[in-house]
């Protein structure tokens, strides 16, 4: 999976994410992100991860892998490469907020070596219902 930065992948990123989320960011939405200088990604056509670089440690801004490719592992790659440009960056920390009620993503986390630092209450709107977030750190 390769590394990229800039709005290029706009439009690619829009149609992974409306595959994997009931509410899915738009192609401006990403455009906008895409153009920060902070915003770094990683994937390929399976899927990709979105983060951003908060100068001594890195937030994760989105996750997505299509359905059809999923516990293949991808995330899990996609996490270490994070990881390890992480690193070589100096950074201490990765930082994440998931829904309360997104088990696969919380377990891909956990299993990543994430642990929970805090919580959000009603932090997500998922149609007419609220969600809460986990906060999840690994520090590196
Ligand atoms: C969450 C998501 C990114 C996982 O991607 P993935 O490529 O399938 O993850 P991996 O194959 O690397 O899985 C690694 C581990 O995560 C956990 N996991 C992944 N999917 C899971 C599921 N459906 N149920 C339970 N655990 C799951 C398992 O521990 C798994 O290890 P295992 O396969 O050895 O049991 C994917 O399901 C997805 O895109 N979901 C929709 C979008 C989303 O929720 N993104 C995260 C938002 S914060």
């Amino acid at each position: 999976m390769s590394q990229f930065k800039g709005s290029y992948f706009a439009p690619a990123l829009a149609k992974i994410h409306s595959q994997a989320f009931n509410e899915a960011w738009s192609e401006d939405t990403f455009t906008s992100l895409l153009n920060l200088p902070t915003t770094i990604g990683w994937g390929d056509e399976f899927g990709f991860l979105l983060a951003s670089d908060l100068g001594d440690s890195m937030e994760i801004l989105t996750l997505a892998i299509l359905p059809q490719h999923r516990r293949k592992g991808l995330a899990s790659q996609l996490i270490q490469e994070m990881c390890d440009w992480a690193l070589k960056h100096k950074k201490k920390a990765i930082f994440l907020e998931v829904a309360e009620d997104n088990k696969p993503a919380k377990h891909l986390y956990i299993k990543t070596g994430f642990t929970q630092t805090g919580k959000r209450l009603d932090y997500y709107k998922k149609g007419d219902i609220r969600v809460n977030a986990i906060c999840m750190t690994l520090s590196l």
